[in-house]
């Protein structure tokens, strides 16, 4: 295969009715690397994923995968990738096991091969305690690895994970990160989707940011952070403390001036990056400034998309059809959240991008 790129994507696009779910995307994963689709709830994520995975039709534009056409050869490109999706689809009566089996046999294994491959994979995602346990007792985590498991069964050098941790808890999240980076460094390609900043950052090598179906910034994480907003440190004074002073402080450390709300005693700074935090902290103290509490603020996802579309993130667009709603048996995810923004990350670090 050499290198040509795992995907490459010209002007795809998607029409559900009257609506372009995805309006002309363009997307270029190379071999070995996490590639990272990002936007909120209707972006039009699932969408362009499953028309990569040959699980939808593509409208208009052309896909390849590893150079091989999606539309002219599916059945060639469903031997090459594996497919995790959004809402997992292992039969909930089954164990773990059974399930793996199942999956195993579907692609075409032998018995024994089946059997033994079911094997290696509980082991690998830690599932090999709640192996002969029904699926309809596992946690939201459980059937996640269940699920990627089971998507690895042929070995596929492309795998596609739709938002593999969304409704994770923090420490669940962690080894799914770990997983797929386990993959890659087996030498698998990995296209995923995600709502969550912190997540593209921390996984991906480089990321698109879409928004109603287009493709609104793209780089890597590094590349786009810092482009749309910085970091801010807020700073509540102590009555009394001098601000002017502060202020003074402030701009001998960073060149810069600080946002003053003398009323509420409170001093705002834009900082090229978190780091240069601490520089301020200590040039205050040095300036005799007594301060009561800071903080450092990033800005949010909402913030972002603001940055990035002129339009706040949008309120969820996802009037799907019925079929197409999460199953109940997921966890509570940000779809579920009355306002997408909110499921964000606030608090994580958060992935600047900008046009
Ligand atoms: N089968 C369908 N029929 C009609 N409209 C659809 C269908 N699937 C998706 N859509 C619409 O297309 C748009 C994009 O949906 P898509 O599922 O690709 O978004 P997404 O980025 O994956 O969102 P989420 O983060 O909520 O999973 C949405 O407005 C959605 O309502
Ligand atoms: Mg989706």
């Amino acid at each position: 295969m050499g290198t040509v790129p795992a995907v490459q994507a010209h002007g795809l696009v998607k029409t559900f009715r009257d609506q372009r779910a995805v309006d002309g995307i363009d997307l270029d994963v190379r071999q070995g690397e996490i590639f990272g689709v990002l936007g909120p709830n209707g972006a039009g994520k699932t969408t362009t994923l499953k028309m990569l995975a040959t699980l939808l039709s593509i409208d208009s534009g052309q896909a390849e995968i590893f150079g091989i056409d999606v539309r002219a050869h599916p059945h060639r490109v469903r031997q090459l990738i594996g497919v995790t999706g959004q809402y997992a689809s292992v039969d909930e009566d089954l164990s773990a096991t059974e399930n793996l089996w199942l999956f195993g046999r579907l692609q075409g294994l032998r018995a024994g091969a089946a059997r033994s491959t079911a094997d290696e994979l509980l082991d690998r995602f830690g599932l090999r305690d709640a192996a002969d346990r029904r699926i309809s007792e596992f946690s939201g985590g459980m059937r996640r690895r269940l699920d990627l498991a089971a998507s690895l069964i042929t070995r596929p050098p492309l795998i596609f994970l739709d938002e593999p941790t969304t409704g994770l808890d923090p420490r669940t999240r962690g080894q799914m990160w770990d997983t797929i980076r386990e993959l890659v460094a087996d030498g698998c390609t990995v296209l995923l989707t995600t709502q969550y900043l912190d997540e593209a950052d921390q996984l991906a090598d480089r990321v698109c940011v879409i928004d109603r179906g287009r493709k609104v910034a793209e780089g890597t994480p590094d590349d786009l952070k810092g482009q749309v907003g910085e970091s801010t440190l807020q700073v509540q004074f102590e009555p009394g403390a001098d601000q002017a002073a502060a202020a003074e402080a402030v701009h001998r450390v960073l060149g810069e001036e600080p946002v003053l709300t003398p009323e509420a005693g409170r001093m705002n700074v834009p900082l090229p990056d978190a780091d240069r935090a601490a520089d301020v902290l200590v040039a205050l103290r040095s300036a005799g400034v007594s301060i009561r509490s800071v903080s450092v603020a990033r800005p949010t996802l909402d913030e972002v998309f603001l940055a990035l579309t002129g339009h706040d993130v949008p309120a969820d667009r996802s009037d799907r059809d019925p079929g197409d709603a999460p199953g109940p048996g997921d966890a509570p995810g940000p779809g579920d959240a009355p306002n997408p923004g909110d499921a964000f990350d606030r608090d994580s670090t958060v992935l600047e991008a900008a046009r």
